[in-house]
């Protein structure tokens, strides 16, 4: 069994205590001193006492009354001063001793990364029996954006797909899923003022695979389940391009007045609205009206990239009727990099910058105006660019990317010259043209979510593979444990003893 500390994204700080391990066992119960039924500790206290309990094998009971005993798992919200944490509002605290274990943090979101360092702790002793060491983490994140963009259009991702994806982004200490709800091939979501959408463009998937949508009830359903575990999910409707699933399902779309074809392709970039049609403008406030009432978080995703055959003015006008349309409905708008040459950007508005072979001043130009900037360059963090040539799975046009380039890079030097507080945080892509199972988002996923959920998480600073390589070997043990299909990087140190 491996001394190390195996805690992925690596926190602020870790000291081994020289003391027994909490053992798992018949003695262990949650507590939440004080709690009521509305206690926003709770469902963090729920997701540890069913982590434990389905670990050990055992119901793990959650108490509001302090039994005072050896062996309570202690949930607590602490006001953050007078507790001594981290600033910011998720750090959070691990303390484990031989008989207890206190769980801090100032909000909920805090008390979920604290749940998952603990699970991240928890070994397996020879004889079954469950361990955690003696340890105080004492942790809060660099960033306050950590995100994954997934591509549900290309191929669609079942809600229980989705919920492991989301299982996996919370182990990490993501907090952002970006949902790329629509594109050509598809439209995934259920919008009421056009029922049409999912109705005819949403059966099939890229080559005619299987598709699906989600419907107002799915939505509420991966909303509520992303929010227990720390997650705001982003929708994002992609215009004025990869509009092909709405003009398929909305003929008053294209300038005949005829539904476009369906398309199952992977090109990009053929596709586009008409500012001149009379259909498009309430096209774009009622869908965008439908999305930002069935979204609580504070964002909403336009898209905005790779529009090919459109002059710049044509485009400034169709994106900024989808950024009045988001605006008008109290949430800040979030688009693609293409976004930034769009003039006068409503105040706070996100730029996603994702093809990094283009150089900086209009990004920072649009900085200085006021745009905040999540930073998902594609030759570190596209997650469905193959590892190597031999990678069966994947595209190849931003290059190979391995373990150490999803992990040895700076997010402040993706931009030179951004102003400072520019960069929100990182979010990592995955694609799915060439994606069609879990297991095939998962052996994308893994290990390389890991490397870039640390560069976003984690104090700045040179970038030790070795020592990720060392922590992510227990991970790996992990993700078998669990049955998910992952990549074993030849950079990896899998199934060594480190110590
Ligand atoms: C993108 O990869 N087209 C955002």
């Amino acid at each position: 069994m491996s001394d190390v500390i195996a805690v992925v994204p690596q926190p602020l700080v870790v000291e081994p205590a020289d003391l027994a391990p909490y053992v798992v066992g018949p003695a262990t119960v949650v507590v939440v001193p004080g709690a009521d039924a509305d206690d926003p500790a709770l469902p963090a206290a729920v997701l540890v006492a069913d982590l434990l309990g389905r670990a050990a094998g055992h119901a793990v009971q959650v108490r509001f009354e302090d039994p005072g005993v050896p062996g309570a798992v202690r949930v607590r919200l602490a006001d953050g001063e007078q507790a001594g944490l981290p600033a910011g509002d998720e750090a959070y605290r691990v303390l484990v001793g031989p008989d207890e274990v206190l769980l801090e943090a100032r909000c909920a979101e805090g008390l979920v990364h604290a749940v998952v360092t603990l699970r991240q702790l928890l070994r397996e002793l020879p004889d079954g029996r469950l361990e955690v060491p003696a340890v105080r983490i004492e942790d809060a994140p660099r960033y306050a954006w950590r995100g994954l963009t997934l591509d549900v259009a290309r191929h669609f991702v079942s809600v229980p797909d989705l919920k492991v994806v989301i299982g996996l982004l919370a182990h990490y200490k993501l907090n952002v899923l970006h949902l790329h709800l629509t594109d050509d091939q598809a439209w995934r979501l259920d919008v009421p003022s056009r029922p049409e959408l999912v109705r005819r463009s949403s059966a099939r998937s890229v080559d005619g695979d299987p598709g699906g949508h989600y419907s107002a009830a799915d939505w509420e359903d991966l909303l509520a389940f992303a929010h227990a575990r720390g997650i705001r999910v982003v929708p994002e409707i992609d215009v004025p391009g990869h509009v092909n699933a709405a003009q398929h399902a909305y003929g008053e779309l294209t300038p005949t007045g005829e539904p476009a074809e369906e398309y199952l392709g992977i090109g990009v970039g053929f596709s586009r609205l008409h500012a001149d049609l009379p259909a498009t403008r309430p096209f774009l406030e009622d869908v965008f009206a439908d999305v930002a009432r069935m979204t609580p978080g504070e964002h909403v995703h336009v898209g905005g990239d790779e529009v090919l055959t459109m002059e710049p003015e044509e485009y400034a006008r169709l994106v900024r009727t989808a950024l009045e349309a988001v605006t008008a409905h109290g949430k800040t708008p979030v688009g693609w990099q293409e976004l930034a040459h769009v003039p006068d950007l409503p105040p706070g508005t996100v730029v996603q910058f994702w093809d990094d072979r283009v150089e900086p001043e209009p990004f920072v130009a649009a900085a200085r105006a006021g745009a905040r900037f999540v930073l998902s360059p594609a030759s570190r963090v596209y997650l469905d660019m193959k590892y190597d040539a031999d990678s069966p799975l994947g595209l190849e046009w931003a290059g190979h990317v391995d373990l150490a380039d999803a992990y040895c890079w700076e997010p402040e030097d993706v931009l030179p010259g951004l102003p400072p507080g520019a960069v929100l945080g990182v979010e990592a892509a995955l694609w799915t043209e060439t994606l069609r199972t879990l297991d095939d988002l998962t052996t994308m996923l893994l290990p390389r979510l890991a490397a870039v959920a640390e560069v976003a998480w984690s104090a700045p600073g040179p970038r030790d593979l070795d020592d990720l390589t060392r922590r992510l070997t227990a991970h790996g043990d992990f993700w078998d444990r669990l049955g998910l299909a992952w990549y074993r990087s030849p950079q990896g140190r899998w199934g060594e003893r480190v110590g």
